[in-house]
């Protein structure tokens, strides 16, 4: 079956489907995307005139909206329209860790999936290319195949082709990802259907980075990818609490050890733990599988990721109280960064939401500023980690706009994101600021520790 794919609909307009259609529009002007999504706030804010408002921050997004939003890319909550007018559909909606249920805190939750395949099955005419670009447990092509197939009744003759897309941006990084992947991974079992998908994206990708496998290796490659990339993520803070007590610097064993071809140098920087929506369910969801297939000894070799990555947030916290006489009530700590990682405002499973939490458990009143992350994101995530406790027993928090305001009196800073603004802090006019003894804890290794101790900073950091 030849395909000529003139429209496009993704349903999910949120941090994947969102730029992921805005670099596909860019790309090929000739194709119509409609990205369509149940909630309207987010909706209204993509299509707002002003692009500071967009719901998605990421480098390079708003000039490319700019470029092609009204003239070939869409936004709106018209699901079932876009899905009848269109001839390949991209998933590409949320898939959280279950909360309660048959695998809960550590099964994907594949009711959003579920739905929206369930519309796609109602509401598409013709035949439709269906494309999985949301991370799913391996075999889920065979649930949405099922449902899909359920629909072929009466004078409905749809054939639906379901291909194995995933996305391997990484934040904060999305368009440069975008328009230069290391690959693209297409699978599936209908040549046809993968040929037409693999045709939209080498409009700008060299074809020999267009990987084609079966729908089996596409899903699992993407939970393989992420729990690799966590690994080394644990890897490197494990080794970092060893450095602290013997002398070494992570820095130097970093450099060290990625200047081995076999190793590599990237994603080797030392930190307070890995967040992002992505990792940690990730994993729990490849110990879920392991489990499910009787893997006992797998799944435990890939839950200790997790369980090094909880135990190095607690870790910090716990030195940040040691380091500060033991006590922390009625101290104020500055809190800088609260998004997962730099240059995105997404803080979902960002290691600032359980710091923070730890500090104001000690009785700390807490300030923070993000140059990013809005007040509402940062009082939702703290209230709603908050409820189940006695509020009145803990210290308090509150947003600051400013390095300097977070500063003021302050006994100590916690730099928790590697945002560039906190590369370069004047050390000498916040040192005037804080009260004395005080403390700089430097979760990124960016802060100029000379500068700050030669203005009478006490300096911590990660790793040394
Ligand atoms: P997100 O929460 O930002 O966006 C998902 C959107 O889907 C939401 O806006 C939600 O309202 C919408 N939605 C849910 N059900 C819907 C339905 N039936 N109809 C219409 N809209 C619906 O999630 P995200 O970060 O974009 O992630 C999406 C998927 O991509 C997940 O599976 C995730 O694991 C994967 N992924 C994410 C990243 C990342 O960096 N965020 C990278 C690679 C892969
Ligand atoms: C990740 C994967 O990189 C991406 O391929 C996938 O599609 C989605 O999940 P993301 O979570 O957006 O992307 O960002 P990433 O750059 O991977 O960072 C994840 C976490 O690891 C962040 O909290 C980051 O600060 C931390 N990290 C990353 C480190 O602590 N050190 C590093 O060297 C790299």
């Amino acid at each position: 079956m030849e395909f000529n794919i003139k429209k496009i609909c993704c349903i999910g307009a949120g941090y994947v489907g969102g730029p992921t259609m805005a670099v596909i529009a860019e790309k090929c002007p000739e194709i119509e995307i409609n990205v369509v999504d149940i909630n309207k706030e987010k909706i209204d804010n993509w299509n707002n005139s002003d692009l500071t408002k967009l719901p998605v921050f990421e480098p390079g997004l708003k000039e490319i909206i700019k470029r092609t939003r009204g003239i070939n890319l869409f936004f709106s909550t018209e699901v079932e329209k876009n899905i009848s007018k269109a001839d390949v559909i991209f998933l590409s909606v949320n898939t959280p860790t279950k909360t309660s249920g048959i695998g809960a805190g550590k099964a994907l939750d594949l009711k959003w999936i579920e739905a929206s395949a369930r519309q796609v099955a109602k509401f598409s005419k013709g035949n439709t290319i269906v494309v999985e670009k949301s991370t799913l447990p391996v075999k889920t092509a065979e649930s949405i195949k099922k449902i899909l197939e359920s629909s072929h009744y009466g004078e409905n003759k749809n054939e639906f082709f379901v291909i194995s897309n995933p996305e391997f941006l990484a934040e904060g990084s999305a368009i440069s990802d975008l328009l230069n992947p290391d690959r693209i991974l297409i699978g599936g079992d209908n040549e046809e259907a993968i040929d037409a998908l693999a045709g939209i994206y080498s409009k700008w990708v060299n074809p020999k980075k267009i990987i084609r496998t079966n729908l089996w290796s596409s899903e699992l490659s993407k939970l393989t990818a992420n729990a690799f990339l966590a690994q080394r993520i644990s890897s490197i803070n494990s080794i970092s609490a060893l450095c602290e007590v013997t002398g070494a610097n992570i820095r130097e064993v970093a450099l060290a050890i990625g200047m081995d071809k076999r190793i590599g140098d990237k994603f080797l920087n030392s930190g307070p733990g890995f967040g992002g929506s992505c990792f940690q369910k990730d994993i729990l969801n490849l110990v879920y599988l392991c489990n499910f297939y009787n893997l006992k000894e797998v799944a435990e070799y890939w839950e200790k990721v997790i369980q090094i990555n909880s135990w190095q947030q607690k870790r910090i916290s716990k030195i940040i109280v040691e380091k500060l006489f033991g006590t922390l009530t009625n101290k104020k700590i500055g809190i800088l960064g609260f998004s997962f990682k730099a240059n995105t405002n997404d803080t979902r499973e960002s290691p600032a939401i359980k710091i923070c939490l730890d500090l104001i458990e000690e009785g700390a009143n807490i300030s923070i500023y993000d140059p990013k992350v809005s007040s509402n994101q940062i009082s939702n995530d703290l209230d709603s980690i908050m409820t189940n406790k006695s509020k009145d027993k803990f210290g308090s928090w509150q947003i600051g706009l400013s390095v300097s305001q977070v500063s003021q009196n302050a006994d100590a800073i916690v730099v928790i994101t590697e945002w560039d603004e906190f590369r370069n802090i004047n050390w000498k006019s916040i040192a005037i600021e804080m009260r004395k003894p005080c403390w700089v804890f430097d979760c990124r290794n960016i802060v100029d520790k000379k500068e700050a101790k030669s203005n009478g900073i006490n300096v911590w950091e990660i790793g040394c």
